[in-house]
């Protein structure tokens, strides 16, 4: 059966995805319509206007539904439904109505690996015996003896949790023999609140499909899959020991990632996405250091897109951009997928910062950092933008879809300093309050720099800073050269440079110039060093139509990014053909 949604853009074209900018919403803090501090989906649709002149292409919303926010909505209570505090069902599709409207597709997240544990399975698990059915779509298992008199004292494995502590948690059983004592423990890699689901249970792969039908229904165009490479486990007894969550090895026998039997999970949602005319759209967030395993999600028969974190973990540097970029372009186009582009997004330290930070900088150093509220290492935030801005125009002028986040088109920084009472990163509360986690990029947007809470809505979940006033939207509407208006001429621009999924990699001279044709004849050049560059001969700078370093198609526009025969210092110029 092919359904075509009623309310699909105005053209169905399948390969959409391909080279489109992704923007990422984090609802709780985009805006915020009904004045609770909370963003909400109304406050989506009340900014389309916005995002339609921003020159996206999709929105993509991390988790809107219903949730005690745990872990900011990935521990979700119901996967069919909306959280009140964000707004109903019919708000959600008023939302995506209007981003039809304005020829912007929806993509949503949908989180496989755990549900929360205020779902109606985990609760009625909880309520159930040992060995019941209802145990059986999550991994409960018996302790290990503690030496102490208890057989199963002990948590069945060394497995820990991503978010601090270990990965299991037991409980005090409410049915069976053991009625009133503690018994069997649960599996959850993330917080306490987020039981892992039992893929190999049919009853779990079936309930995903219904849905995914329940949202490509409602005329979604596209899933982000959270933790894909979480979702097969090698459980079979005795679990081996796995002390560190990193994947060590390429070859699929790690006991809990990117095991080979996850392919199967994915070519049976393939099979549903492509029910759908066009077929639904998705991308994988699989964490997986090596790229021909990373891609083997990015298949056609799969998921069609893989996140490719590679460039989000490289220093500022020509020679590291340009071998990650060569790579991940020939390798997706190996696999059938395109490749995708990331600096950021709701986990990591916003790249405004990570750039301001000293080279050296380390996750150490980067916590402590944090932990020192902002103070040491003492970031250069002047240099921090400018490599953000010069590292963007790089990317967008990629083939490939690049995945922007809320607010780095307004440049905004990591809010370092936020006041520790104010934290909800369950990294700060799992670690004993030594990692402060991931609130800092998540600080509810600015939108005007007069009006109370900038614009944003009601008193934010999480305090805005006062500097967030001059980076706020409309402080920058219309500002030549403002950040914003830099990513709106990119995105635009962006439309006519992406013709072919290809490039052609030019000479440049020394280290720090990096230079790229697509084949339709614009040219990309970055400047990665911290001096002004010679440009390489040949390069005709009267047809610069952008330059990260100020404003463009403007008298001075030249001085601003190029002049004569250099480029200035971590710049990157667009060229027109
Ligand atoms: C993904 C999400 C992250 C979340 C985790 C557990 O990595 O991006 O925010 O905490 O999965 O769902």
């Amino acid at each position: 059966m092919t359904a075509t949604s009623p309310s699909s853009p105005a053209h169905p074209d399948a390969n959409w995805w391909r080279q489109a900018a992704v923007y990422q919403i984090y609802p709780r803090s985009f805006s915020d319509a009904n004045g609770d501090g909370m963003g909400d989906l109304p406050g989506v649709t009340a900014r389309m206007g916005y995002l339609s002149a921003l020159g996206i292409d999709a929105i993509w919303l991390s988790p809107f539904y219903p949730s005690a926010l745990a872990d900011g909505g990935y521990d979700v209570d119901d996967y069919r439904d909306v959280d009140p505090r964000l707004g109903s069902l019919a708000d959600f599709d008023a939302m995506v109505a209007a981003a039809h409207a304005a020829d912007i597709r929806v993509i949503v997240d949908v989180v496989p690996n755990h549900s929360s544990d205020r779902h109606r399975w985990f609760k009625a698990a909880l309520a159930a015996a040992p060995g019941s059915p209802e145990r059986a779509r999550y991994h409960f298992l018996e302790g290990l003896p503690d030496g102490l008199g208890d057989d199963g004292g002990l948590p069945p494995s060394d497995w820990p949790s991503h978010f601090g502590g270990g990965a299991w948690t037991r409980v005090v059983e409410t049915a069976g023999p053991r009625a009133g004592q503690l018994g069997q423990w649960y599996l959850h890699l993330f917080a306490t609140e987020q039981p892992d689901l039992n893929w190999d249970n049919p009853e779990v792969r079936e309930d995903f499909h219904t849905t995914l039908r329940f949202w490509a229904d409602r005329g979604v165009d596209g899933f982000r899959v959270d933790v894909a490479h979480g979702l097969a486990k090698d459980m079979s007894p005795p679990l081996r020991s796995k002390p560190e969550l990193e994947i060590l090895v390429d070859d699929g026998s790690d006991p809990l990632f990117d095991r080979d039997e996850v392919h199967e999970i994915f070519a049976g949602w393939r099979t549903v996405l492509n029910e759908y005319n066009p077929p639904k759209a998705a991308v994988a967030e699989a964490w997986v250091p090596f790229t021909e395993r990373r891609l083997m999600y990015a298949r056609p028969t799969e998921l069609g897109q893989a996140f490719n974190f590679d460039l989000l973990q490289a220093h500022f540097d020509g020679a590291e951009f340009r071998a990650i970029a060569e790579k991940c372009l020939s390798e997706a186009e190996a696999s059938g997928a395109s490749s995708t582009w990331v600096f950021s997004n709701h986990d990591v330290i916003r790249h405004a910062s990570r750039y301001a930070l000293p080279d050296s900088t380390t996750l150490e150093t980067l916590n402590a950092w944090l932990m020192d509220d902002g103070v040491s290492p003492e970031p250069d935030l002047a240099r921090g933008l400018r490599r953000a801005r010069a590292a963007t125009l790089f990317m967008l002028g990629l083939p490939g879809s690049a995945y922007l986040y809320q607010g780095e088109e307004l440049g905004l920084f990591e809010v370092a300093d936020l006041p520790h009472d104010s934290l909800q990163d369950p990294t700060w509360f799992r670690t004993g309050n030594t990692l402060k986690g991931r609130d800092g990029c998540r600080v509810p947007l600015p939108w005007s720099s007069s009006e109370p809470n900038f614009g944003f809505g009601g008193t934010p979940w999480l305090p805005q800073p006062e500097w967030f006033g001059h980076l706020a939207a409309d402080a920058q509407d219309g500002t030549a050269g403002s950040t914003l208006e830099m990513y709106r001429a990119a995105l635009k621009l962006r439309r006519e440079l992406q013709a072919e999924e290809s490039l052609e990699w030019l000479s440049a001279p020394g280290d720090e110039v990096v230079h790229y044709r697509r084949p339709n004849g614009w040219e990309v050049l970055t400047n990665f060093g911290g001096q002004p560059a010679q440009l390489p001969a040949g390069v005709d700078l009267s047809k610069l139509v952008l330059t990260s370093g100020g404003p463009a198609g403007t008298a001075g526009t030249a001085a601003e990014g190029a002049t004569g025969a250099t480029i200035a210092a971590e710049t990157t110029l667009w060229l027109a053909p």
